[in-house]
């Protein structure tokens, strides 16, 4: 069955884009699935993270950068189909780059993480233009947000009200909290699976695959 893509995207930087690629695709891989991580941003954030890893734990997806392809990245995508099960793809914030347009043309599902405050919700609207423009080329790409650092604040509570008022853009129940096991197993080349007492992080991490496939079915 050719690979299912997950594009990650979102203009603003800093939301959680590599977090949530690396996290759901080594995840996806711990399943025994077949993935693929495309490092889209010349910043080599996620390649860098699965350099990390020692050769006695490998991370459990491969990765390549191929931000260098810009608007041809899925013609490239595309190419990879038959050899993964999924394809996640983890884009730069620039605003500018023809990236996530690119590999949304070609994605069943794109995922734009939004840190719970009124700047991120704000460029979130960005974000979701870009993805309704794709979407008429690519009428079968579904969309979602995920809310990532979350505090269990009224502010949260306040941007999933603001947030849940768009219907063509749903936010995903799961959610993940503000934790330092996120930073943490950066420094292992893993995912949070990998550190210690990191139950909770496992959990929310666990939760946010499941309901992505279930989106995607
Ligand atoms: N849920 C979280 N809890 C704690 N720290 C987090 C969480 N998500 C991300 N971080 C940290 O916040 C920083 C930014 O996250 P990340 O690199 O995933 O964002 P990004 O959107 O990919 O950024 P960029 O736009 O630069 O590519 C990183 O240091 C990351 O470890
Ligand atoms: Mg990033």
């Amino acid at each position: 069955m050719a690979a299912k893509i997950i594009t990650v995207f979102n203009q603003k930087g800093g939301c959680g884009k590599t977090n949530i690629s690396v996290q759901v695709g080594g995840s996806l891989g711990r399943r025994g699935k077949r993935v693929k991580i495309i490092d889209a941003d010349p910043q080599n954030t996620a390649t860098r993270w699965l350099a990390q890893a020692k050769d006695a734990a490998p991370f459990p997806a491969r990765i390549s950068n191929l931000s260098g392809l810009g608007p041809a990245l899925h013609r490239e995508i595309r190419a990879d189909l038959e050899n993964f099960d999924y394809i996640v793809v983890d884009c730069p914030p620039s605003v500018d780059s023809p990236i996530a347009g690119s590999a949304l043309l070609v994605s069943d599902l794109a995922v734009i993480p939004v840190v719970p405050s009124p700047a991120d919700i704000w460029a979130a609207v960005a974000a979701k233009k870009l993805a309704a423009h794709a979407q008429g080329t690519n009428p079968s790409l579904k969309v979602v947000a995920v809310f990532n650092m979350v505090q269990r604040t009224a502010m949260a509570k306040g941007a999933l009200d603001v947030m849940s008022e768009d219907e063509n853009v749903p936010v995903l129940k799961s959610q993940l909290g503000l934790r330092s096991a996120y930073r943490e197993c950066q420094v292992m080349g893993a995912t949070v699976h990998s550190v210690p007492r990191a139950g909770a992080a496992v959990a929310e991490v666990e939760g946010l695959v499941d309901e992505i496939l279930k989106v995607m079915k």
